[in-house]
């Protein structure tokens, strides 16, 4: 993985056929899809269940760029050598899952991961600061995690446009996670995200029979949140 701030869009296969992803990760990629967001949820620390590591070495096959893991999960620890040994490229966990919050970016660096810090809607951007030494991404919801298809929530603008000062030089992805769309990615990637995640906005329309709605979706939301920088 090299750095970039270039804007990459990272369908959530939240939003595919759970009885394709192989298919489907294929089908997003080929469409245009930089990065493909595997969104682990396990019914404790998000009302919410996916799947696990095993899913996760299953599909890993079928993608060839990046592999970006956010793991809805509590405690976190005890899982990230298995979500490493799946073939992960970046694992995010919840600033909110725990109460050793470094130790698990340690652990997912120490695993052969890049690590990433994912912070709730409610998550102050202060409560980073004194982790970003560390860290590879930091993940900002603008929606509540646990489901897809929600309402983008606008007061987390501010916030990634303050993370991204914070940020400065640093090789730091911004990732936005949740009501991404051509309407809402213009107003992120301005204020500093080069990461976007979308589920809903990209697979609308579109199945692995007839993948091209999915080519339409990236390429609208890229537009977008290209010609507001
Ligand atoms: C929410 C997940 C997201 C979700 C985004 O908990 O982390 O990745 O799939 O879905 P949309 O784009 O539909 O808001
Ligand atoms: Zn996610």
């Amino acid at each position: 993985m090299t750095f970039t701030r270039k804007i990459k869009i990272a369908p959530s296969i939240l939003s595919a056929d759970f009885a394709n992803f192989g298919a489907e990760c294929r089908a997003i990629e080929a469409e245009g899809a930089d990065w493909v967001h595997v969104d682990v949820m396990d019914g404790h620390f998000v009302p919410n269940i996916t799947f696990g590591p095993a899913t996760c070495a299953a599909i890993r096959p079928h993608i060839k760029g990046v592999m970006d893991v956010h793991l809805m999960i509590a405690p976190v620890d005890s899982y990230i050598d298995a979500f490493a040994g799946a073939g992960a490229d970046v694992i995010s966990a919840h600033l909110e899952a725990g109460p050793h919050i470094h130790r698990t970016l340690q652990a997912i660096r120490g695993a052969g991961a890049k690590a990433g810090l994912a912070i709730n809607p409610g998550t102050p951007i202060e409560a980073v600061e004194y982790l970003l030494d560390m860290v590879d991404l930091v993940c900002v919801m603008t929606v509540n995690p646990g489901f897809g298809g929600q309402k983008f929530i606008h007061s987390q603008i501010d916030k990634v446009a303050r993370l991204r000062a914070m940020i400065g030089d640093r090789p730091i992805h911004i990732e936005i996670d949740g009501g991404v769309t051509p309407e809402t990615a213009p107003l992120v990637a301005a204020a500093g995200a080069d990461v976007l995640v979308a589920g809903s906005a990209v697979f609308k329309g579109g199945s692995v029979e007839n993948p091209s709605p999915y080519g339409a979706n990236i390429a609208a939301i890229r537009a977008a949140a290209e010609a507001a920088l």
